[in-house]
């Protein structure tokens, strides 16, 4: 388990997390503190992965230390072209669903877009549905210094906060698309602001997506909490991949960063095949996929 709570010396309830790898130190609010002998830096990288459904949640929980049950869905599960549709009742639905299929991951739950971009109050309201709704251990949030106050006054008030930089998907409108960024120097110093910023504010991990590698690496040397990669270096703490584009069921578009470690979607679709050939053919359903009933009797001659 990665949750865990302890007293500290004033005898007041301190909770924590603690990922494989990191040190048990917690600062308030929640803060993971990166160990740099033995946490990830020293090897042991934080090993993270989206989920949206129970059953998908019952095959990863133990494989791996965080699932995140990324706005991604919107995409993945919903068919929107990009994440801005997804509400908060639905991240709440399928939260809410990961946490009960799970027992050993840091369940991180993504809060929406117009959900806490407003102000710090709405954020804490959103991000307080969250926690109570679906019991997961954290929110994550996009955004850099125009954040930060959110995400410190949530800190603050008890709740887990993971951070997300670089190229962020809700604000796809402004970025104007999905490129990397963090190219040319205007652009790489303020991401690099936004993630000290956001780290400083009470983050306990920073999501770094799509962004220039040696940014990434800068960034991941500059906070003192995991940074997370998506797209970022292999020198961030951790690495995130969305689970329907590792697993090759989301075909629309593959970025870049994308390793493919199945193509699940070539195998629903030469199940199915075999299915309609067999129904087709009526070779399904045989004998042993029927209830057997009484024996009929034998009709009188
Ligand atoms: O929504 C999501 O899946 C994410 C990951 C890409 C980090 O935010």
């Amino acid at each position: 388990m990665l949750r865990f709570a302890r007293d500290d010396k004033e005898g007041a309830a301190v909770y924590g997390f603690r990922f494989r790898g990191c040190d048990e130190r917690t600062e308030p609010h929640g803060t993971a503190v990166r160990d740099t002998d033995s946490g990830p830096q020293g090897g042991d990288k934080l090993v993270c992965l989206t989920a949206y459904t129970a059953a998908t949640a019952r095959h990863l929980d133990a494989e791996v230390d965080l699932l995140l049950v990324g706005d991604s869905l919107a995409m993945t599960v919903y068919g929107f072209d990009s994440t801005l549709p997804v509400t908060l009742d639905m991240m709440i639905a399928h939260g809410a669903a990961v946490v009960r299929a799970t027992s050993h991951a840091l369940i991180t739950v993504d809060l929406p877009f117009g959900s806490y971009q407003e102000s710090p109050q709405q954020g804490f309201r959103s991000a307080a549905r969250v926690m109570a709704e679906t019991g997961s251990g954290a929110v994550k949030l996009e955004g850099g210094q125009e954040m930060a106050e959110t995400v410190a006054f949530l800190t603050r008030r008890g709740i887990p906060v993971m951070g997300h930089v670089g190229l962020t998907p809700q604000a796809v409108n402004a970025l104007g698309g999905y490129r990397s960024r963090g190219h040319e120097a205007g652009e790489r110093d303020k991401i690099l602001r936004d993630g000290v910023a956001i780290a400083e504010a009470g983050a306990f991990s920073l999501v770094i997506e799509g962004v220039a590698e040696s940014l990434a690496r800068e960034l991941t040397e500059a906070v003192a909490i995991p940074t997370i990669g998506i797209g970022g270096s292999p020198a961030c703490d951790g690495q995130i991949l969305v689970i329907d584009d590792m697993l090759g069921l989301f075909a629309e578009f593959t970025p870049k960063f994308v390793k493919r470690y199945r193509l699940l979607g070539d195998d629903i679709r030469a199940a199915a095949r075999e299915y309609a050939e067999d129904v087709r053919h009526g070779r399904f359903p045989a004998a042993e996929h029927t209830y057997p009933g009484p024996k009929r009797a034998k009709a009188a001659e």
